[in-house]
């Protein structure tokens, strides 16, 4: 039987698919140069000499370095430490130095082969354990960050008086986004002095802030557009404002536009990654298993420079308990730098990282209390009422049980597990087979008072021709943005989805609405998306006294409501309900408005001889408040899933001297069609009240689910807590041989 789909098709998608849609690089790009960048090869020094060979036409280049920044030599964004170019002293390996323009693009890489330069190397910190011990000093006065305390009750007394204390230690590694469009950025200075740059974003007003401050321009004076981009997952947040500074920056030596578009081993070895991290848990519990206390460390990698590393790490510390009630919590969270290429924002945001550690160490506590971990989670689950560790009592919308029970229910959990510990012990399988879950939760919208701060804003606005065009910077990365703006204005006003469209993220044109990260844009942009729909429909009722229900109609009474204007337009700006309290000192209060929660039950199998592992099934359950698009959620939580198998299971990110040594996808893999395994998605709707038609966050939820599921399953197949990701083969060998107990099986 076909099953019945609901939701709203992409408007963009055709194009896409099609390869009609322009990217950045596909652009009419007249007059233009080719720009590259020149980057160090000393993970830290000073920077000596700069040295062009002589016998290079350099009269056919341009090139600039630090002396050509007319404003200040920063990527402004949380604090100024990272320079547009190096000057003077090189941070991290990969560092830019020169940028190169040229008009032909193979030219501009020769003529990267003629720069020199000469460094004094200085001796780096490579590490966060050593960037801790603040042996060097990468970072005045003590290689740190940002640290982040959150407490609750008396965790000391509590472990003290606890039946079973429970400690372990779990490791995640860097990843890269895999974006499958590159970074890329043009630019050109028009006419009247604006600078005007195009390409591939997540955060149009991003990009405006920092080359307001690098070019030392007003703000009008800057537009930023969002080309047709292809994908984001956090590393089109922070790096793209690096890039236009770079094309600018020749833009403006040159005279004429300038594209620099990074090939796939330049966007890996040198743009931003997710945070490295160790977690540390101290855990106490009552026989029965009741958490009494949870005492978390957590250790993250933010590279050379802040970025927003400051924000990850608040994000991964107010995740580090996992879904579930204690009544002490310590957590005690440091960011530290090292001389490594700068970490940044990667779908998840530092939850993944903390999340992995707070879920398999399940395992170890039901070895500990020989009870099953799901039991256990049952036990300590959120549910309404309860209250997390920042004090926050949660309301509504908390779907933490119905998630866990959904997967639990249809990935067949107790029912496999009993039946791969018979297959386990038979020795005619090639195979052991295992099954593991993890449930988790995903604060939506920005942490503590962050929306408060960014006071979006979005119009709607009524064109004479009766066409309905939706204003917001919110940008489209594969997501479903213009899908689930178009549905929901349409919805709200009660019109043809077909009457509605989607401006261009482009801020000569839209307000800010903040930028696409943090699953915030169906939540809080949609929420205000919905409320502008809502007075423009008023605005229209009230002169009709009913919705035109023909094209022809809607033109004419459009043509009556804006008068001689050319649009009838309506502004929405989002204003913090005042029961939503965050104390940004004492890390107390209400972290984030409202969290989703997502499970997943992972069913696995290992090869007996090669240690390869085979995901067979996933099974994922989200609650994600009411689902707008549950055509658009699937994609999303199949897209999430699927990215962090690879991070469970496969991407392995290897560096030395402080340098990626595998910046190409045929060594750092990452799933493909013939990696993913038959994925089951359920949907569970917890409507959530100041959400839009309900709606709560989406997009990060399910990056953060499966890597611990995945350790569990592996444990149960095999016996080994492998508490370190990425769980590949020789690690599964590795830890084989290392263990004893193991070796017979
Ligand atoms: Mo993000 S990782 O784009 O919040």
């Amino acid at each position: 039987m076909k099953k019945k789909r609901s939701g709203v098709l992409r408007p963009e998608g055709p194009d896409k698919l099609r390869g009609l849609a322009r990217y950045v690089d596909d652009l009419p790009f007249p007059g233009g140069l080719h720009g590259a960048t020149l980057r160090s090869t000393v993970p830290r020094g000073r920077i000596r000499a700069i040295r062009f060979d002589p016998d290079f036409p350099w009269d056919e280049c341009v090139t600039a370095t630090a002396a050509d920044i007319p404003g200040q030599n920063c990527v402004a964004l949380i604090e100024e430490d990272q320079p547009l170019l190096a000057d003077g002293e090189v941070r991290h390996a990969m560092e830019p130095i020169v940028l190169v323009a040229h008009a032909e693009r193979h030219r501009v890489y020769e003529a990267l082969g003629h720069i020199h330069v000469e460094y004094e190397p200085l001796e780096p910190v490579l590490s966060m354990e050593d960037a801790l011990e603040a042996k060097v000093p990468v970072r005045a006065p003590d290689n740190v960050i940002k640290r982040i305390s959150i407490d609750k009750g008396d965790v000391d007394g509590a472990l003290a008086g606890a039946d079973v204390v429970v400690e372990g230690e779990y490791r995640v590694p860097h990843q890269e986004q895999a974006y499958i469009e590159n970074q890329g950025m043009t630019a050109r200075f028009e006419e009247d002095g604006t600078l005007l740059v195009e390409g591939s974003l997540q955060c149009p007003y991003y990009v405006q802030k920092a080359l307001v401050r690098a070019f030392a321009l007003p703000k009008e004076k800057v537009r930023v557009v969002q080309a047709t981009t292809g994908g984001g997952f956090g590393g089109k947040e922070e790096y793209p404002s690096m890039v236009a500074g770079h094309a600018a920056l020749l833009a403006r030596k040159a005279g004429r536009p300038v594209k620099i578009v990074y090939d796939r081993t330049e966007d890996m070895v040198a743009t931003t990654k997710r945070h490295p991290a160790r977690v540390r848990h101290r855990t106490g519990l009552t026989r029965e298993g009741k958490l009494v206390a949870q005492d978390i460390d957590v250790l993250m990698d933010g590279g050379a420079y802040a970025t927003l590393s400051p924000v990850v790490l608040s994000r991964g510390a107010l995740h580090a308990t996992g879904p579930y009630e204690c009544p002490n919590v310590r957590v005690r969270a440091c960011m530290v730098a090292t001389n490594t290429p700068p970490n940044g924002a990667f779908r998840g945001f530092g939850a993944p990282q903390t999340l992995f550690a707070a879920e398999l160490h399940w395992e170890r506590i039901a070895g500990a209390l020989k009870k099953d971990a799901l039991r256990l989670r049952r036990l300590n689950l959120v549910r309404e009422g309860s209250e997390t560790a920042t004090g926050q009592v949660l309301h509504e919308s908390v779907g933490a049980r119905d998630v866990l029970e959904a997967v639990v229910r249809r990935g067949r959990y107790s029912e496999k597990k009993r039946e791969y510990a018979r297959w386990n012990r038979s020795r005619r399988h090639p195979s052991w087979r295992g099954i593991g879950v993890s449930v988790c939760h995903h604060g939506a919208g920005f942490t503590g008072s962050g929306e408060a701060f960014l006071a979006s804003r979005v119009a709607l606005a009524l064109t004479r021709k009766g066409e309905i065009r939706v204003l917001t910077s919110s940008t489209e990365i594969g997501q479903g943005t213009i899908a689930a703006f178009t549905g929901l204005a349409a919805r709200t006003l009660g019109v043809p989805e077909e009457w509605v469209t989607i401006e261009r993220a482009d801020t000569g044109l839209v307000p800010d609405s903040g930028p696409t990260v943090a699953s915030r844009t169906c939540m809080i942009v949609g929420g205000l998306v919905e409320r502008a729909a809502q007075r423009l429909r008023e605005r229209i009722l009230e002169s009709t006294g009913r919705m035109p229900s023909t094209r022809a109609e809607m033109v004419r009474e459009a043509r009556r409501l804006c008068g001689r204007e050319p649009a009838l337009r309506v502004e929405e700006q989002y204003t913090h309900p005042p029961e939503i309290r965050w104390d940004e000192e004492t890390y107390r209060g209400d972290a984030y408005p409202v969290y989703g929660y997502g499970a997943t039950v992972v069913d696995l199998e290992v090869d007996r001889t090669t240690f390869e592992v085979r995901v067979r099934r996933l099974t994922t359950a989200v609650d994600v408040g009411r689902a707008l698009s549950p055509r658009l959620v699937e994609g999303q939580v199949m897209g999430g899933v699927t990215q962090a198998l690879g991070y469970a299971l496969l991407e392995n990110a290897d560096y030395h001297d402080g340098v990626m040594q595998n910046p190409q996808l045929t060594n750092y893999l990452i799933p493909t069609a013939l990696d993913t395994p038959p994925l089951d998605v359920m949907i569970v709707q917890r409507p959530y009240s100041r959400g839009p038609l309900g709606a709560k966050g989406v997009g990060e939820l399910p990056m953060d689910i499966p890597a611990p599921a995945v350790a569990a399953a592996v444990h149960d197949a095999t016996g080994l807590l492998l508490t370190e990701l990425p769980i590949l083969p020789e690690r599964i060998l590795e830890a084989f041989s290392s263990d004893p107990a193991h070796r017979q099986r």
